[in-house]
């Protein structure tokens, strides 16, 4: 197939990449915001083209002769979307509803959407199925859940071909520091405290990173068109659980531990039925405990990957978020 993979210099659509590129053409597009890195992609055999998905006439560019469209791209981060809404926006929105509009005019057979659980909102028991309505709670999932309408309208008005697949926490190689996982593993790593939101007993269900890559190709593969596809992680945890997996697993002790302010609107728990992908032949391969040690080692392997990173913009980010400075 050829395929356009958006948002493929960032950390799931870079995993996603490295898994089919060997078997598929494949061309990116991408923004490379603060997340994306062209580095993320090396190795793999791709075009690469630097734009944005809310631009028609780069993604007409883009998409022309692809028969497949896989769409990460996104501003990912919770606690940026609650500082200022307008990037999530234009991409979640304007950029999905640009991309329906090129893959409708140039006849592009398939198109999937990667979306998330944050769609269905926050769960105190039990897990939300396909049918669930949509109930999000911050900006980001607000402006993904909206992006998740716009597919399924042009599917049922236009009869274009997508599928929705909605991922829970993804954690694994090359993920941005920003999130918990990174941030605890790296905060760690170099004895700085390791910031808990409240109380620390919210719930995240945790999903290897190459695990959701393989669904989602599942599911560009065999997914229903028009149909949404909820894929969840094998082990639920504890925030406070991961964080002190974390410092066990890089040597360290509760000491590190700080309880700041807690994240506003901050949902407690998240939970998928996954039966449905399950039909279609995918099961989870990694388990929570073997990822997270899998994890801890590339981050003490990588650091030419993150050294940049911690030096840069996300500096500043730090200390905005958390009121002191990274060490
Ligand atoms: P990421 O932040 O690591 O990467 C996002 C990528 O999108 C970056 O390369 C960035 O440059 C690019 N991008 C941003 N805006 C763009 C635009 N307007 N045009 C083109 N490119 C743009 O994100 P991620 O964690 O890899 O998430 C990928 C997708 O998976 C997102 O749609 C996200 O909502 C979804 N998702 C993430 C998780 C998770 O735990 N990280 C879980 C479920 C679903
Ligand atoms: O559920 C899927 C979603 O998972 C994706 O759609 C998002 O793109 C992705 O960022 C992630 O969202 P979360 O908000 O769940 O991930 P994050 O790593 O930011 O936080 C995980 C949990 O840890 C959450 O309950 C908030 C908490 N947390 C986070 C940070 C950054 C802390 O306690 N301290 C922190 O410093």
């Amino acid at each position: 197939m050829r395929l356009l993979v958006t948002g493929a210099a960032g950390f799931i659509g870079s995993t996603y990449v490295h898994l089919v590129s060997g078997g598929h053409d494949v061309t990116v597009l991408d923004k490379l915001t603060y997340a994306g890195r062209r580095e993320n992609l090396e190795g793999a055999d791709v075009r690469f083209i630097e734009g944005a998905i809310e631009d028609p006439a780069t993604v007409r560019e883009a998409m022309e002769g692809a028969d497949a469209v896989v769409n990460f791209a996104a501003e990912s981060h919770v606690d940026r979307s609650i500082e200022g809404q307008d990037p999530f926006a234009v991409t979640h929105v304007i950029g999905t509803g640009t991309l329906l509009d090129a893959a409708r005019e140039l006849g592009v057979s398939r198109y999937v959407q990667v979306s998330t659980d944050e769609v269905y909102g926050s769960i105190e028991s039990g897990s939300f199925t396909e049918t669930s309505p949509l109930d999000p709670s911050s900006p980001y999932s607000a402006t993904k859940a909206g992006g998740d309408l716009l597919v399924s309208a042009h599917a049922h008005t236009h009869g274009i071909e997508a599928v929705i697949c909605r991922g829970s926490n993804n954690y694994g190689p090359r993920q941005h520091p920003e999130k918990l996982i990174p941030l605890c593993i790296l905060n760690a790593l170099h004895d700085d405290p390791l910031p808990v939101y409240g109380d620390g007993r919210q719930v995240r269900n945790w999903l290897y990173v190459q695990d959701f890559a393989r669904a989602i190709h599942l599911v560009l593969e065999r997914g229903k068109p028009g149909e949404a596809y909820n894929v969840g992680g094998p082990d639920e945890c504890e925030n406070i659980a991961v964080v002190r997996r974390i410092l066990d697993l890089t040597g360290r002790d509760d000491s590190l531990i700080e309880y700041v302010k807690d994240r506003p609107g901050h949902d407690r728990r998240y939970s998928l039925a996954s039966d449905k992908v399950r039909e279609l032949g995918w099961e989870a391969q990694t388990r929570f405990d073997d990822g997270l040690e899998r994890t801890v080692q590339w981050y003490r392997d990588n650091e030419r990957w993150w050294a940049p990173i911690r030096s840069g913009e996300y500096r500043a980010y730090y200390e905005q978020q958390y009121g002191r400075s990274l060490g």
